[in-house]
C-alpha cells in the first residue's frame, strides 16, 4: 500500500521556487493498479519519485506499506521512459544486476529471470547485448529487471512512450498480464489515455503547477483487457472521453507568445 499524507513538494531554484506538487492526498492500496495522468509539467515523475525515495517531500509524509519512505528500497521498483542497459552486459546479465548489487545471484535466480525474459517474448536472446535488441526489447529487458526482485511496488514513467504504436500496444498487455499474476501495487504514469483505461483499476488526474489530485476515475472493466474489439468496447471509449474531457478542463498552460507576433 502506497499513502500520500498532505505530501508536496517545491523546487528551489535560482529563478525562485517551483511548487511542483501541493498537498497530495491518495491512498494506493496493495495490489492496485494506479494511472496517473495530467499535463506536461504537472508534476508526475515528481509524483513517483517521492515514491521511489528519490525526492524528500517538502511538507507531508508518503508511506509504503505502512513505513515512511526515507530513500530507495528493493521492493520498489522503477521504471523509465528509456531502458538504460548497461551495454556491455548481456540481456541476462542485465536482469540479474539488481540482485548481483545487493548480493549473490543463486541459480534459481537466474531460472525466474530467464522465465521473466521467455514471458514477455525474449526466449532465444538471452545471451545477446544491448545494442543487438530494438528499443521495445530493451524496454522488455527493463521490465524484467524490475521485476527481478519481486517488488512490492512497481513505479513506470511513461515506460512505452517512446515505443512504436503496434509494440506500444503489445507491452501494455505483456504489463497487464504480468499485473495479474504478481498483482504488485503499480503506479503507471502515461499521456495516453487509453493505455491508462486498458491498464488501470483506478486512473488519477492530477491538475496543472501545482499538481493537485483533481479527480480519480475508477476503470471498472473486467480483465483481461485489450485494445481491439471486444465486449466491453462502449465502456472503454465511455472512459476514455471522460478522461479525455477532465485533461482538457485541468488549467491550461499560459498560450505561447513569439515576440513579434500580434497579441
Ligand atoms: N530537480 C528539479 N529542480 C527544479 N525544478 C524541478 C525539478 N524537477 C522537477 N522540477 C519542476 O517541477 C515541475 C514538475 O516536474 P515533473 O517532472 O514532475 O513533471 P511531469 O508531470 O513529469 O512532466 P512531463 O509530463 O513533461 O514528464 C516542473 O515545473 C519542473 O520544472
Ligand atoms: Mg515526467
Amino acid at each position: 500500500m502506497i499513502e500520500f499524507s498532505g505530501a508536496s513538494r517545491t523546487f528551489r531554484t535560482r529563478s525562485g521556487d517551483v511548487e511542483a506538487l501541493r498537498s497530495i492526498d491518495l491512498t494506493i492500496a496493495a495490489g492496485e493498479f494506479l494511472a496517473v495522468i495530467g499535463r506536461s509539467g504537472c508534476g508526475k515523475s515528481t509524483l513517483l519519485r517521492l515514491v521511489a525515495g528519490l525526492l524528500r517531500p517538502t511538507a507531508g509524509e508518503v508511506a509504503v506499506g505502512g513505513r515512511p519512505v526515507t530513500g530507495p528500497r528493493p521492493d520498489v521498483a522503477l521504471m523509465f521512459q528509456r531502458p538504460a542497459l548497461l551495454p556491455w552486459r548481456s540481456v541476462l546479465a542485465n536482469v540479474l544486476l539488481p540482485l548481483e548489487i545487493r548480493g549473490r545471484v543463486h541459480p534459481p535466480d537466474r531460472d525466474r529471470a530467464r522465465t521473466l525474459l521467455d514471458a514477455v517474448g525474449l526466449a532465444g536472446f538471452h545471451r545477446r547485448h544491448p545494442h543487438e535488441l530494438s528499443g521495445g526489447m530493451q524496454q522488455r529487458v527493463a521490465l524484467c529487471r524490475a521485476l527481478i526482485q519481486r517488488p512490492s511496488v512497481l513505479l513506470m514513467d511513461e515506460p512505452f512512450s517512446a515505443l512504436d504504436a503496434l509494440t506500444r500496444e503489445e507491452l501494455a498487455g505483456q504489463l497487464q498480464q504480468v499485473h495479474m499474476e504478481m498483482r504488485p501495487t503499480t503506479v503507471f504514469v502515461t499521456h495516453s489515455i487509453p493505455e491508462a483505461v486498458l491498464l488501470a483499476d483506478r486512473v488519477a488526474v492530477l491538475s496543472h503547477r501545482p499538481g493537485r489530485v483533481q479527480r480519480i476515475i475508477t476503470v471498472d472493466i473486467p480483465r483481461p483487457r485489450s485494445f481491439g474489439h471486444n465486449a466491453h468496447l462502449t465502456d472503454v471509449a465511455a472512459h476514455v472521453a471522460e478522461l479525455t474531457d477532465l485533461l482538457h478542463a485541468t488549467d491550461a498552460p499560459a498560450p505561447l507568445h513569439i515576440p513579434g507576433s500580434p497579441r
